[in-house]
């Protein structure tokens, strides 16, 4: 998983939201925050602008969906990924093969602080698959994710 990219070129960034993420803004709000998920890709298409970087932007309820869309973004010439995977961050085997399979830098996001919530959610099958992992900070773990994920592919091999 090396830089591949150096400062002066756009970067191409695959955002993934998983499972229910469509319904944020009505979804249990003082969980995930009131901002609806077209809100938070607006913020994300403004910020990655700013960072001379493009975002592909895909959102799915479907676990076969997002595998197709991770194998698909390394064809698309994609840099990096950053994932939200939702209730898939906790089951799926196959989406971490996915990862770890496109070879692509990815930081993993949650708009919750997973290790206050349920023992359930606390072990993600995602995270060693990342090079780093935001959560606890609502629709900033998006915008902060994308300003990590960015410095890291730009930094010096
Ligand atoms: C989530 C946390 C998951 O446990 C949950 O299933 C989600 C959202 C988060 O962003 O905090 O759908 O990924």
């Amino acid at each position: 998983m090396k830089p591949v990219k150096d400062q002066a070129t756009a970067m191409k960034i695959l955002v993934l939201h998983g499972p229910n993420l469509n319904l944020l803004g009505t979804r249990e709000s003082t969980i995930y925050g009131s901002f609806h998920l077209d809100k938070i890709n607006q913020l994300l298409m403004e910020q990655a602008q700013t960072q001379d970087a493009t975002v592909d932007i895909f959102q799915s309820n479907s676990e076969g969906a997002l595998i197709d869309k991770i194998h698909q973004s390394k064809k698309d010439g994609c840099d990096g990924m950053l994932v939200n995977l939702a209730g898939y961050t906790h089951t799926s085997v196959a989406l971490r093969d996915a990862i770890l399979a496109v070879e692509l830098p990815t930081v993993e996001i949650h708009l919750s602080n997973l290790s206050k919530r349920e023992e359930f959610r606390q072990h993600s099958l995602i995270s060693s698959a990342c090079i780093g992992v935001i959560m606890g900070f609502k629709h900033q773990s998006y915008l902060l994710g994308l300003t990590a994920l960015l410095q890291h592919l730009r930094q010096a091999p």
